[in-house]
């Protein structure tokens, strides 16, 4: 089930310049110009790796090198990017401290491109710090339309916070998601799979309105026959079905309307009805439409922390000192972070897009999960320096680090016959929730902790599973006139 959809709204960003375009000069910083800058010229590929290529890296300014492949429209599955936050340092390997106005009309240009490259149900996740992301989401919402706004995702971005922080100690960032198309867009699952449940479409606290419900939407016993029009409340529930309706092959035979307190507006109704929602009626009036909430697999929730599996920076950097045998890349993002977005976005085969390569992480991960991908990176020495290399492990399977691995659940301690990992967790849970209420009080102290232990270890073990082990091809593409010259 997604969320209910917001209201469209007429609120623009403007900012002195915005009618400009801004261009990345030969030194990598931006400046102003007042026309569009030149696409960049013939392309000219080297490949790397043997069989079919799979992926692409260009060298060149994101917005210029996508503007300049008109083919990619409505290719690509997901995009994640990771600009320069404009965080007003500058790190080793890039400048980071651009005019906010300018920062925005680079990114504008950028969004603009990947808006058109996405298919009707991808996704783009735009990687932010505080300092810009609520520009950015103002910015994004008027390229992908405010409809089309899914989720901000909180990332935890380190375990231990900063010494220098000031009245607040930051460890997260932001992950702002838009759909191209929210009414195509799948959910975000987990892959583990739960008991559907039924959750009861009217709700309490929402403004009455009339619901209108097609022909065929909802499922009804067989034997409640024609139910005639009428009020339908009870102490707590108040509503009232506006037509009659006829069940035939247990289904409303025609539309029929209800007033009432409901969970969704017409719009969501009808949105989770194209997408495939089953609703189903009790066999006793009053009538009390449910959803069957659920396909069978969890949904991500919009945290992400190393609670949930996702790695911090901390994990990225230990991977680039692996990767590189120094401290590697300014500012890498950990594999496991990808490998989350990833996993849940695409499939196979999908086309993943990343414009801000830096060190790489995008392409190496989606490589390791098999799909395809397109990077671009403005620097030729981040290329060389950090993208190639790792790459070229990537291809011989000498890289161990980030999503090479996947952690699978896996019972490795001695737990009784028949006990899943997951259930093992279950009672881990339980059982510390009885201690912490004191309930296991009679019980010897030393006893309880030990099975607690025992379970906590059966719970949290898992066993490494090798999703990469080398191979595949790509290919790096460069341009004499991909970074253009400023006016
Ligand atoms: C925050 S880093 C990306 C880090 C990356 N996600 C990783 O895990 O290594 C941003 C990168 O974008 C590059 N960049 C900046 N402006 C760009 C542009 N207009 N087009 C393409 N790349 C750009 C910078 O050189 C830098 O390498």
């Amino acid at each position: 089930m997604t969320a209910p959809s917001r209201r469209s709204t007429n609120v623009r960003l403007r900012w002195a310049g915005d009618d400009q375009w801004a261009v990345t000069t030969p030194t990598g910083s931006l400046a102003w110009s007042q026309d569009e800058p030149p696409p960049p010229g013939e392309w000219a590929a080297t490949a790397h790796g043997h069989g079919e290529s799979t992926g692409d890296l260009y060298v060149g300014s994101a917005d210029r090198v996508l503007a300049s492949m008109p083919d990619l429209d409505g290719t690509v599955k997901l995009a994640y990017l990771d600009p320069p936050y404009n965080t007003g340092r500058t790190f080793t390997d890039y400048g980071d401290r651009e005019e906010s106005a300018l920062w925005l009309t680079m990114m504008r240009q950028t969004l603009t491109q990947v808006h058109r490259s996405l298919r009707t149900d991808g996704s783009a996740w735009i990687h932010l710090d505080d300092g810009e992301v609520h520009r950015v989401r103002l910015l994004a919402e008027e390229v992908f339309g405010p409809a089309n706004f899914v989720a901000d995702v909180v990332w935890e971005r380190k375990r231990k916070p900063s010494y220098l922080h000031g009245q607040l100690a930051q460890v997260t960032d932001h992950i702002l998601v838009f759909a191209k198309d929210r009414t195509r867009l799948g959910r975000f699952s987990t892959g583990e799979q739960v008991a559907s449940r039924r959750v009861p479409l009217h709700h309490g606290s929402n403004a009455p309105t009339v619901l209108r419900f097609p022909a065929g939407s909802v499922q009804m016993p067989q034997r409640l026959g024609t139910i005639a029009a009428g009020d339908m409340s009870t102490a707590s529930v108040r509503t009232e079905l506006l037509d009659d309706i006829e069940v035939v092959d247990g289904r409303n035979a025609a539309d029929f309307a209800m007033f009432g307190s409901f969970r969704w507006n017409q719009e969501r109704l009808d949105r989770e009805l194209a997408a495939g929602a089953e609703l189903l009626v009790s066999s006793r009036l009053p009538l009390r439409p449910n959803v069957i909430s659920g396909s069978g697999s969890k949904t991500w929730t919009t945290l992400f922390t190393r609670a949930t599996g996702v790695a911090t920076n901390e994990a990225a950097r230990e991977h680039q000192h692996a990767l590189f045998g120094h401290a590697g890349f300014d500012t890498p993002k950990p594999e496991e972070l990808l490998a989350r977005i990833i996993e849940t976005a695409t499939a196979p085969g999908d086309l993943v897009l990343d414009p801000f390569a830096g060190s790489g992480t995008t392409a190496a991960v989606a490589h390791k999960l098999g799909r395809r991908w397109l990077t671009v990176e403005l620097s030729q020495q981040t290329v060389d320096t950090y993208v190639l290399p790792r790459l070229t492990q990537v291809l011989a399977g000498t890289d161990e680090g980030g999503a090479t691995y996947r952690h699978v659940p896996a019972l490795t301690v001695p737990t009784p016959e028949g006990l899943t990992a997951r259930q093992a967790r279950l009672a881990a849970q339980w059982l510390g929730d009885l201690v912490a209420a004191g309930e296991l009080d009679g019980l010897d102290p030393e006893t309880v902790a030990k099975a607690a232990a025992r379970m906590r270890e059966a719970a949290a073990a898992t066993t490494p599973v090798r999703v990469h082990a080398g191979g595949g091809a790509f290919r790096v593409w460069s341009a004499a006139a991909a970074v253009a010259v400023a006016a």
